[in-house]
């Protein structure tokens, strides 16, 4: 069955090639354009009519057209959220104040271990919702509230059934070496151990996890303990992908680059030195790691932006993401997060999307997959309210510009 979306005004995002630099500001787009799909795939992408080759023919009635979006990095699986953190730190505590009086992340992770797996499920579907009704048709999800055995494999068991549930693409992300829970403060190598040696092989195993991250930053794990987990990982075939570089300069980009980790994500500390080193990590076919910045925690923990601008003019292929988590980023819509990087970061509306697209679609290595409507890719795309979409989606703070979202060439039912 092969089905023609005809009549769109203007399709956006139709290369797959992931962008560098000062290509970051060039979106590839096709005018009157129509999307050929079978089998939830795409097969053709066309200005030409070609409605004879269609065995059903739907026309978006001159509406703008884009792929869906990919958020990279978030932590949608926890209990509860935080807002009365939120308000602390309103009244002038800081992040790390409130994580080294047992808040923050042991916050979560005391909840969680208190709820159920339904429980958890159920209040995660409801956000994979509201992220699907902003456009994220790809995403990543972290465990990392757990902390003990048990609880991480809970965590990740309700990433796999979110997985089986949605139509839109998951990957699962261990991250059991996110904070040391307080039992372990005084001998943090201890639970180092317990990462690599009890939780590593059950989740390997039981095949609950496609990447493995950690927390290397100052008060969290140190470069070392970072190294071990990621080397371990490894051994069991997880890609890594590491949390640096959020509070301090912290070696979270040394230790990525050297274990050829996927991405590094934050970043809102990072020089030049760190920036040399990860445009040296690319190889000639665009092998490398990927700086993935989070702008919605500068924006609510009142820390300095990355300098996503900096690191684009130095030739780097930025990607955005949420960090969807509840406490240092409570925001889920990929469309926010490109506002807040043209206004906060100096981003062009074309870095923005390329950045929540291929390039973060290329920080997962599913570019072929999702990212762009391209021949071959997923028929993931979304059908926008409003003309010149992808410029207004920076500049309407707070509006949502989509219209309907469909997966795999599919309607989902916002
Ligand atoms: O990416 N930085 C570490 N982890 C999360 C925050 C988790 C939390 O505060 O619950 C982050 O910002
Ligand atoms: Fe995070």
């Amino acid at each position: 069955m092969k089905i023609l979306f005809s009549g769109i005004s203007k399709l956006y995002g139709t290369s797959r090639q992931v962008r560098f630099g000062s290509q970051m500001d060039e979106v590839k787009s096709i005018l009157n354009a129509s999307i050929l799909v079978e089998n939830g795939r795409v097969l053709a992408v066309t200005s030409e009519d070609i409605s004879d080759q269609a065995d059903q023919v739907i026309n978006l009635n001159g509406a703008e057209v884009m792929p869906g979006f990919v958020d990279s990095h978030t932590h949608t699986v926890f209990a509860v959220p935080r807002e009365e953190e939120f308000v602390m730190r309103l009244k002038g505590a800081s992040y790390e104040e409130i994580a080294a009086a047992g808040g923050g992340i042991l916050n979560s992770a005391q909840k969680l271990r208190r709820t159920s797996e339904d429980e958890l499920f159920d209040a995660a579907s409801v956000r994979v919702r509201n992220m699907i009704a902003q456009g994220t048709t790809a995403l990543e999800i972290k465990s990392g509230y757990g902390l003990s055995v048990d609880a991480e494999i809970k965590m990740l068991r309700v990433i796999k059934k979110l997985k089986e549930s949605f139509p839109i693409t998951i990957r699962a992300t261990f991250l059991g070496a996110h904070a040391f829970p307080k039992e372990y403060k005084e001998k943090t190598d201890d639970y180092v151990d317990l990462v690599v040696k009890d939780m590593l092989p059950i989740i390997a195993a039981e095949e609950l996890a496609d990447h493995i991250d950690v927390f290397c930053e100052r008060g969290f794990f140190s470069s070392d303990q970072a190294n071990r987990v990621i080397e371990v990982g490894a051994k069991y075939g997880l890609p890594s992908k590491i949390h640096g570089n959020q509070l301090a300069v912290s070696g979270g980009v040394q230790v990525a680059v050297r274990n050829q980790s996927w991405s590094v994500d934050h970043l809102e500390h990072c020089t030049e030195v760190e920036w040399n080193l990860l445009k040296n990590s690319f190889d000639e076919d665009g092998n490398g790691t990927m700086p993935v910045v989070l702008p919605g925690v500068s924006y609510y923990l009142d820390l300095p932006y990355a300098p996503a601008r900096e690191m684009i003019d130095y030739g780097l292929p930025v990607v955005l993401a949420t960090d969807f988590n509840p406490g240092s980023s409570p925001v889920h819509s990929l469309q926010t997060v490109q506002s807040l990087a043209c206004t906060q970061m100096k981003m062009t509306p074309e870095e923005a999307f390329n950045a929540v697209t291929i390039n973060a679609a290329r920080s997962l290595r599913l570019e072929d997959e999702v990212g762009s409507i391209t021949v071959g890719s997923r028929a993931d795309f979304l059908v926008m309210n409003q003309q010149n979409a992808l410029q207004r989606i920076p500049y309407y703070l707070g509006q949502n510009l989509v219209k309907e979202v469909y997966i795999g060439g599919v309607k989902f039912d916002l």
